[in-house]
């Protein structure tokens, strides 16, 4: 239950602790200045009276809650929970908010960011930072371009754990709800992975299970491809598990190899489908969540 709780608030286990106790406090304080509001007001404990008396505990509650968090240290886990209930009370759906880590060239990303810039208000996704562990790439500046925040991440000497804990405290600080990876070249820590089940998909440029698995990446894989003298490659989109390039697959696309296909000609074949199918595919998955 508490295990439930902590995954679905994306919150540690000293936060979740907090919070619960924010939650107890500011429910019985809010109680009490009900007690009183409702003495000074003369109301008795009739039908009406009760109805009042619920009336005004709702009210009170959210500004005890609030206030108790900043003792706490919650007032962020506090103010976006309060938020997200009015929107549930007003009937808005309130955007899932996405991630995408990327290494390279960001054409994916780039792709992804800007169809979504293009249909505002309507896919019910934003995406709320750009993520990468190499500071020379180009997404920093499609990020930019599109004020997108982004962070960089830096994982030498890192163990998995400790670099779990990095990952985690950037996706809080960002409040994110699921991850894609476009490009992204650093195995990702199973502690992000079990905190974000089925949240984090991944695209690679073959079709898995195939030509995966680690040293299987950019031009490797086209020219495994090749030198195997398959008759098909293409893209697997996945969701990403603790085995590289393993997770459930979600779509594939593929195209044909020519007589006298390269590496080289075979990559932008595949870079083409995945630029055709990866928004779509995120916008169909972040949707069924
Ligand atoms: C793509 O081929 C993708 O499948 C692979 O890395 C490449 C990234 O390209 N995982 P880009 O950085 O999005 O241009």
């Amino acid at each position: 239950m508490l295990t439930k709780l902590q995954l679905k608030w994306k919150v540690n286990e000293t936060q979740l602790w907090l919070i619960l106790l924010t939650f107890a406090v500011g429910g019985t304080l809010s109680g009490k200045l009900a007690k009183l509001v409702f003495g000074l007001m003369g109301l008795h404990f009739n039908f009406i009276g009760i109805m009042m008396y619920i009336v005004l505990v709702t009210l009170i509650w959210p500004f005890c809650v609030l206030g108790v968090s900043v003792l706490t240290g919650q007032i962020g886990f506090f103010r976006r929970y309060l938020s997200t209930l009015w929107s549930k009370i007003l009937g808005k759906k309130k955007p899932v908010r996405v991630a995408i880590f990327a290494s390279g060239g960001g054409s994916n990303a780039k792709q992804i960011i800007e169809t979504l810039h293009s249909y505002p208000n309507t896919m019910h996704i934003q995406i709320a930072l750009v993520l990468t562990n190499n500071p020379n790439t180009g997404v920093l500046l499609v990020a930019q371009n599109n004020q997108i925040p982004s962070a960089i991440i830096y994982l030498k000497s890192k163990t998995e754990c400790q670099a779990a804990a990095e990952y985690l405290a950037i996706m809080h600080q960002h409040n994110i709800d699921f991850i894609v990876l476009a490009g992204y070249l650093k195995k990702i820590p199973a502690g992000l992975i079990q905190q974000y089940p089925q949240k984090i998909i991944n695209i690679h440029p073959a079709l898995l299970p195939a030509y995966g698995g680690a040293g299987m990446y950019g031009i490797h894989v086209h020219n495994a491809v090749v030198a195997a003298a398959e008759k098909h490659s293409g893209i697997t989109i996945h969701y990403v598990d603790e085995v590289y390039d393993h997770g459930k697959i979600i779509f594939q696309g593929t195209c044909e190899l020519e007589v006298g296909e390269t590496g080289e000609s075979l990559s932008k074949k595949v870079l083409g489908l995945e630029h055709r199918y990866y928004t779509r595919e995120v916008v169909g998955v972040v949707n069924k969540k």
